[in-house]
């Protein structure tokens, strides 16, 4: 799939822009501030109903308004009949999404309709950061090509924050223990399923990002990803008065701290290289090529899982990297996809067989116009 027009209204600095956008490769360039980023952060927002900078829906609006409005036309195929439109609607606190003008869309339904893989500075310290940024990358995957798991992932938030609500009226004295066993039950309910997701996406997904892994190091590394959960599995039903107990026992040391130990929401993964921590012990490169190869395994098996191609968004990631590593990381997102690539300037982009793309110049003021023929880049009208 991908984007073939978009519309954003009081969007951050943008207070009314139109791009028409190339159905290959797209790329935004401009100075410091002037809302690349806002552009690609607008096309995360309509597809997932996320800030992938973690911004709140508040933060989205032009200061001074009261909402913004964000309405993207998706092309199939090349083909008109099967166009898909998306509107979000942000006004006074309020939500609202539209699929072709007038079907209401909730935000749970929203997030796999238009496959997305995007790829922020942030992203780049996926190795040696928290396990917070491990399990939000496997989420945002997961909840895009399995629907299942998006909805368990919400009812566990949901009983996780209650369960936590209830260890502190504990810890206060104003209920029993046993009112934490609905809590329990509720949360092996929803968190088994989740577990048992990611441990069999991890079997399969460590091949393919092993093999882009070695593919980008010239075979020098040989690397693996490895599930680190925090409920001992298996997590099947025939585990479950195991897990039970599991919880039982952790229980005390739950109400002390005041928030629940155990569970998947303190999952992690290992990324090994040469059968070691890469966490620990890789350099930073190879911290980096890892990153950069979980990125391009998502957008692999998307592909594979959903049957499309996912629309790709690279923020300032390339001036990041080596010029090596850039060329391997644009190669292969544009060999099919639609892809966006924000830049401040030329500097980044490989030097020797630019592949083609589409200049949008962003001003200043936040003005958006199509490149004029530009010589340093082959360039091709956007429309
Ligand atoms: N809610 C908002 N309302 C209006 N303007 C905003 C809002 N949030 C951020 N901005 C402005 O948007 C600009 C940042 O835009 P953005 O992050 O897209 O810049 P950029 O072009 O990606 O810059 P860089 O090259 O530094 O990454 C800032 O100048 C900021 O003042
Ligand atoms: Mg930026």
């Amino acid at each position: 799939m991908f984007l073939s027009s978009i519309t954003l209204r009081q969007f951050r600095n943008h207070r009314d822009l139109r791009l028409e956008i190339d159905p290959k490769l797209n790329l935004l360039i401009g100075p410091n501030g002037s809302g690349k980023t806002n552009i690609i952060e607008a096309i995360a927002v309509l597809t997932t109903g996320f800030s992938p900078r973690g911004a709140s829906p508040d933060h989205l609006i032009e200061w001074g308004e009261n909402g913004f409005y964000i309405s993207g036309v998706f092309g199939r195929d090349e083909e008109k009949a099967s166009e898909l439109t998306l509107e979000m609607k942000f006004v006074d606190g309020q939500r609202q999404i539209k699929q072709g003008g007038q079907t209401s869309v909730r935000l749970r339904n929203l997030i796999g309709m238009v496959p997305l893989v995007s790829f922020f500075p942030e992203d780049l310290s996926i190795v040696k950061g928290d396990p917070d940024g491990r399990r939000r990358a496997l989420n945002l995957v997961l909840m895009q090509i399995d629907p299942l798991y998006a909805e368990n992932l919400r009812r566990f938030t949901e009983t996780l924050r209650s369960r936590n609500a209830a260890l502190k009226q504990l810890a206060e004295g104003r209920i029993s223990e046993d009112a934490l066993d609905p809590w329990d039950e509720e949360l092996l309910k929803y968190g088994l399923p989740i577990c048992e997701k990611r441990n069999q996406f991890l079997k399969e997904f460590t091949g393919i990002f092993s093999q882009i892994q070695s593919g980008i190091s010239n075979g020098s590394d040989s690397s693996r990803l490895e599930y680190k959960p925090s409920l001992p599995g298996p997590w099947d039903g025939g585990n479950h008065d195991r897990l039970l107990r599991h919880l039982r026992l952790t229980r005390q040391k739950d109400v002390i701290i005041g928030t629940t130990m155990a569970g998947p929401h303190r999952d992690d993964i290992s990324f090994f290289l040469n059968d070691k921590s890469a966490r620990i012990f890789g350099s930073e490169g190879q911290m980096r090529t890892c990153a950069v190869a979980f990125k391009l395994g998502e957008v692999e098996i998307i592909r594979r899982m959903k049957g499309t191609e996912p629309i790709c968004l690279l923020d300032d990631v390339l001036s990041e990297l080596d010029e090596g590593r850039a060329r391997r990381l644009l190669e292969e997102l544009t060999k099919t996809g639609q892809c966006f690539v924000t830049m401040t300037g030329l500097e980044s982009w490989p030097q020797d067989n630019r592949p083609k793309a589409a200049i949008f110049c962003v001003s200043s003021e936040g003005k958006v116009e199509p490149a004029k023929d530009n010589k340093s880049v082959k360039f091709v009208a956007p429309f």
